[in-house]
């Protein structure tokens, strides 16, 4: 079962912050998820449609523009980061989940990815494209299909994993309060990948490792890692 070094290495250093995807990178986890909103026209590194939970200032993130929004602390000195530095931060190192929040993010995604790839080197196969939001997974899709895409559920759907083969997606990415038995088998029949956030025990991770679950996001992936090798 692979770890995803959830927000960056979160459990101790600032959320979605360089500090933290660098922390990942030292712990050696298999991918990093971070999360996107758009700030006029660049997509920046924050959970919250509001800046005050994450950094020292207060109020939505459309209230800002790019120069305010990085003048604020994010934690330990750290700025809130754009997905360009991340993606040159990450360097292919590892696999890079990024998660869509803002509705106004997917197309600005292509445009920046295209330049990524130009001047970065970025590799459009370690990244893995997820959201709440399905329509902008499908807009991914029809634009460049050989993307691959995490669909994302705070559910347990009537109808399990058919909602991940319609967006044509590589994996399910599942609350682990709704995770089951029938919905990693669904997944797996349809040749889907069952991802769960967030995982922070040890005791729950080997419980999900023994149902077949293929990767968690969580927010201690160095330890995450010992707790697996304990129970092999
Ligand atoms: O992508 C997995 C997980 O991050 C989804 O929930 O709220 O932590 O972004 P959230
Ligand atoms: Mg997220």
């Amino acid at each position: 079962m692979k770890i995803i070094a959830h927000r960056g290495y979160s459990g101790l250093y600032p959320e979605n912050t360089l500090l933290a995807i660098r922390k990942a990178l030292d712990a050696g986890c298999d991918g990093i998820e971070i999360d996107l909103y758009r700030v006029e026209d660049t997509l920046v590194v924050i959970h919250d449609a509001d800046v005050s939970r994450t950094t020292n200032g207060t109020g939505l993130l459309n209230n800002f523009n790019l120069q305010q929004l990085q003048l604020l602390d994010a934690g330990q000195g750290q700025r809130v980061p754009t997905l360009m530095q991340v993606l040159q931060l990450v360097n292919n190192q590892c696999l890079l989940n990024i998660e869509l929040k803002g509705a106004d993010t997917a197309g600005l995604l292509l445009q920046e990815l295209a330049t990524a790839e130009q001047q970065l080197g970025t590799r459009p196969e370690l990244l893995l494209i997820s959201s709440f939001n399905h329509h902008l997974l499908r807009f991914l899709h029809q634009h460049r299909p050989e993307l691959k895409l995490g669909a994302l559920t705070a559910s347990l759907p009537l109808d399990y994993a058919a909602f991940a083969s319609q967006l044509a997606a590589f994996s399910v990415h599942c609350d682990q309060d709704f995770i089951d038995e029938r919905l990693v088998q669904d997944a797996h029949q349809r040749g889907l990948q069952v991802w769960v956030y967030t995982v922070n025990s040890a005791v729950r991770a080997r419980q999900l490792h023994q149902l077949g679950v293929d990767a968690i996001f969580c927010n201690y992936p160095l330890e995450a890692k010992n707790w697996l090798s304990a129970a092999d």
